[in-house]
C-alpha cells in the first residue's frame, strides 16, 4: 500500500500522505517542478540502484536547464535515496527524485529560491509492474514533440509531460499502446516516457540527442550492445524508416527493452525478431547480475 510508505522531504521522512503542496504553490500553479527516475534492485547484500550516477548528472542538467538551484550535494542525495530505500524496505522498485517549489504564489512567475526536494521510493508490484515486456501497437503521434528553442527538452520537466500525455491519448483513442512523437523538423523523436530504436537489415539506429530527453536506458544500451557485436547508430530516422522497419523497440528504465508488434497498420511478424532478442536478453542478463561486465552500473545504497 502507497500510503504505509515514507517520504524524504527536504531532509526528514514524512508519511505518503503528507507528502503534499497546496495547489497555490508554484509547482502546481505554474508547472515548475521537475524529477528523475531509476531502478532499484535485489543485490546480494541488499538494494542497489541502477546507474545512480547516471541519473544524478541528469538531475543535476535539469536543475542547470530549467534556471533553477539546489543546495543538496550529490552524496546528500545519495544518502537521502538509501535512506528512504531501506525505511521502506524496496527490494525491486523505483526511486523518483522530485525538484519542486513549494511556496504559494498568485502572480509571481521566476522563483529565486532552492528547489524543495522529495525522494519516492515505490515497491514493484501485481499492479506496478517493471520489466514486463509483452509486445506493444504503437503509432505516430499527431503531436510534435516540443522544440527545443521553445524549453530544454532535454530537462525532465513535468510541464514537458503534458506532451507526452497527450500524445498517449492519440494513442489510446486510435487503439494503440503508445504514440511516437516526430520532432518539429519531421523526424523520430521518442514516445511519452520511453526511447525509440529501429532495425533494418541488421543495422540498429536510434534518434541522436537534442530533440529527446537522454535517456540512461537508451545509453546503456548503446555502451552495452557492442558486448554482443552490435553497434547503435544515432541517427536522424525518418518516418518511413520506422513504418518499414524489420524489428521496432522502446526502452526506459522500467521495461528496459519492449518489442513493438505492430506500427500502424503494419503488423511484424516473429515479434521480437532476432536483434531486438539478443539486446533484450542483454539488458535482461546485466540487470539479473548475469553479466559481470556490468556490475559497476550498481550502486550499493
Ligand atoms: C520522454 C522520455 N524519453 C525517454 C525516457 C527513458 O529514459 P530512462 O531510460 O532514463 O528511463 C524517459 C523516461 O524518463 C522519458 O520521460
Amino acid at each position: 500500500m502507497l500510503e504505509d510508505l515514507q517520504v524524504w522531504v527536504n531532509g526528514h521522512l514524512i508519511p505518503w500522505s503528507q507528502a503534499t503542496v497546496h495547489m497555490m504553490s508554484h509547482s502546481f500553479s505554474r508547472g515548475s517542478a521537475m524529477f528523475d527516475v531509476f531502478g532499484i534492485h535485489r543485490g546480494k547484500e541488499g538494494p542497489v540502484a541502477f546507474r545512480m550516477d547516471k541519473h544524478l548528472d541528469r538531475f543535476y542538467r535539469s536543475v542547470e536547464l530549467l534556471e533553477m538551484r539546489t543546495n543538496y550535494t550529490r552524496d546528500e542525495l545519495k544518502q537521502a535515496v538509501a535512506k528512504v530505500v531501506k525505511a521502506n524496505k524496496i527490494g525491486r522498485g523505483v526511486v523518483r527524485i522530485t525538484g519542486y517549489y513549494s511556496e504559494q504564489t498568485i502572480v509571481t512567475l521566476v522563483m529565486d529560491q532552492d528547489l524543495d526536494i522529495a525522494i519516492f521510493a515505490i515497491p514493484e508490484t501485481e499492479d506496478f509492474k517493471l520489466n514486463h515486456a509483452e509486445p506493444i501497437r504503437v503509432c505516430i503521434s499527431k503531436w510534435r514533440k516540443l522544440h527545443p528553442a521553445t524549453v530544454p527538452v532535454e530537462a525532465k520537466a513535468c510541464a514537458n509531460y503534458l506532451n507526452g500525455m497527450l500524445s498517449r491519448k492519440d494513442a489510446a483513442e486510435r487503439g494503440f499502446d503508445l504514440a511516437i512523437m516526430l520532432t518539429t523538423d519531421g523526424y523520430v523523436a521518442e514516445g511519452a516516457i520511453e526511447s525509440i530504436f529501429i532495425v533494418k537489415d541488421g543495422v540498429v539506429k536510434t534518434p541522436p540527442l537534442g530533440n529527446i530527453v537522454q535517456s540512461i536506458t537508451r545509453l546503456s544500451i548503446i555502451e552495452a550492445t557492442p558486448s554482443i557485436g552490435i553497434q547503435v547508430r544515432e541517427e536522424q530516422i525518418v518516418p518511413q524508416e520506422l513504418l518499414d522497419a524489420d524489428e521496432i523497440f522502446t526502452c526506459h528504465t522500467g521495461t528496459k527493452v519492449t518489442p513493438v508488434k505492430q506500427i500502424e497498420d503494419r503488423i511484424l511478424r516473429d515479434v521480437p525478431g532476432p536483434v531486438t532478442s539478443k539486446i533484450f536478453r542483454l539488458m535482461e542478463d546485466i540487470i539479473n547480475f548475469r553479466n559481470k561486465d556490468f556490475e559497476h552500473w550498481f550502486e550499493p545504497l
